[in-house]
């Protein structure tokens, strides 16, 4: 698993400071972190093996980031996205583009020593999820159907991003059932139970709330997924976005401190909601228990038309929740412009708005050390820890994540005692300069030998 191809050591070797079999991520030293920070926790101060730096990496772009030219060393998991459910229950689709990406990503990762994981669903890639677990039946030949995956890619795990299981807030023709949850158990539960799914890496990426039951409302009881899978990603992004009333932060760490008609929803909120259903099962991430929660974190955000008037408050600061028109909706670094494409449901994709970060910088509004450039308006939100960027020409105005966030990030996922984090998606970052930050603010470092 760890020999590397010639082709494959040609490439990476300048990347690596040190000519490196490979990597691993360890505590630094000389760094505090909190008394119950994340590394404390493992009962083992001297090994950061425990700590999970994971990323998913976008398929679809895998010609402008080629699998060998990520920063394999700063991880120790990586997610490989996506694919998806099919009408037919005995079949996982990937996509052209996907399917020639996904053998030199899983050669890339394993030759850096770094579990290679491959994502099933996602926004666009959920709708079968619900019939692909509804009966007995089916969860059996969906299990083999996962199975016949992991050993035609020689996959290490898989990561069910299902959105959402009983919920009828993913895409509008997903297939749902007020049983989906229990059904996602019983299926996850025989995968575990099949040879060859014993000692997957099974993981998931959830929603800010814990899996939606048939009443329609989130579990009280989830303890039973965390028997089965290896760790959850909460997914504390696109809290705001283009769909919401005003502007708002596209992360936010925290929203208890936000004005009441304002806490749509963050890290601290997620983790309170996932705890308190007994994910792991005695609520709450204490000294000797790794709780198996990772830390979604968004290497991006959205943006917003919004009027002067309306954004700028005193003198040169910007307003957190400002109105903006939502028909003039801007061109993210992310989007194609002109992009007709229609989404599985048949409804044109339209717009995301989104910028990377690494697109923040391309499109002036960052200096390439990641910091507001010139004549641009920015201010910090001290309850969601997240800045805002507004360009009064273009009246485009972005909430997204800094340096200064991810920061915030990581000593929260040491306070909490989470297991880590995971970055959507891998080729946002610019320079390494999130992941870096995020890095020395849970105090780990790699170490290659
Ligand atoms: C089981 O899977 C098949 C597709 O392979 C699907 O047609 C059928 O509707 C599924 N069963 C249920 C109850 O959803
Ligand atoms: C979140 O905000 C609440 C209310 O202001 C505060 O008590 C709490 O310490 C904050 N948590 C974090 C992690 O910032
Ligand atoms: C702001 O937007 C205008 C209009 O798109 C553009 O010409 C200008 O360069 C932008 N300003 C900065 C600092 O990027
Ligand atoms: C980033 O660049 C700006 C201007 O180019 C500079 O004022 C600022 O000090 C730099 N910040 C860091 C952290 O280097």
């Amino acid at each position: 698993m760890f020999q590397r191809s010639s082709a494959l050591f040609l490439v990476l070797v300048p990347l690596l400071v040190h000519a490196a079999q490979y990597c691993s991520l360890k505590p630094s030293s000389g760094i505090s972190t909190s008394a119950s920070g994340g590394i404390q926790n493992s009962g083992d101060a001297t090994d950061g093996s425990d700590v999970i730096a994971s990323a998913w990496y976008p398929g679809w772009l895998a010609a402008d980031f080629p699998p060998a030219s990520l920063s394999w060393d700063k991880y120790n998991a990586m997610t490989f996205a996506f694919a998806t459910t099919t009408s037919d229950v005995s079949m996982i689709a990937l996509d052209d583009t996907s399917a020639q990406a996904l053998p030199e990503f899983v050669a890339a990762a394993q030759s850096n020593g770094v579990p290679a994981l491959l994502s099933i669903g996602g926004w666009t890639g959920s709708m079968y999820y619900s019939t692909a677990v509804a009966t007995a039946d089916n969860r059996t030949a969906f299990v083999a159907a996962v199975l016949g995956l992991v050993s035609k890619y020689d996959l290490d795990g898989i990561d069910f991003d299902w959105e959402y299981p009983g919920r009828t807030t993913g895409l509008s023709c997903n297939t749902m059932n007020p049983d989906d949850s229990a059904n996602f158990l019983s299926f996850l539960q025989e995968l575990r139970g099949t040879p060859g799914g014993e000692n997957l890496v099974l993981t998931a990426a959830v929603g800010i709330t814990p899996f939606y039951g048939p009443d329609g409302e989130p579990m009280d009881d989830v303890s039973q997924f965390a028997n089965v899978l290896d760790r959850i990603a909460l997914m504390v992004y696109d809290v705001w976005g283009s769909w919401s009333p005003t502007v708002g932060p596209n992360a936010p760490l925290n929203d208890s401190c936000a004005p009441p008609a304002r806490q749509d929803g963050s890290a601290v909120s997620a983790v309170n909601a996932w705890t308190s259903a007994n994910f792991p099962s005695n609520q709450a991430c204490y000294i000797d228990m790794i709780c198996p929660i990772t830390l979604g974190v968004a290497a991006y955000g959205h943006s917003f038309r919004v009027a002067p008037s309306a954004a700028v408050t005193g003198t040169n600061s910007l307003a957190l929740y400002p109105t903006y028109d939502a028909s003039a909706q801007p061109v993210g670094s992310a989007d194609t412009p002109g992009d007709t494409s229609l989404d599985p449901c048949g409804t044109p994709n339209g717009v995301s708005g989104i910028f990377t970060f690494g697109g923040l910088i391309s499109g002036g509004f960052l200096d390439s050390n990641g910091t507001a450039a010139d004549g641009i308006l920015s201010v910090f939100d001290s309850c969601s820890q997240t800045p805002y960027v507004y360009n009064s020409t273009s009246q485009v105005m972005v909430s997204y994540d800094d340096a200064d966030s991810f920061a915030a990030k990581g000593r929260f996922i040491n306070d909490q005692g989470l297991l880590g984090f995971a970055v959507w998606d891998v080729t946002g970052d610019q320079n390494d300069i999130l992941l870096d930050s995020l890095h020395q603010a849970m105090g780990i470092q790699p170490v290659c030998e």
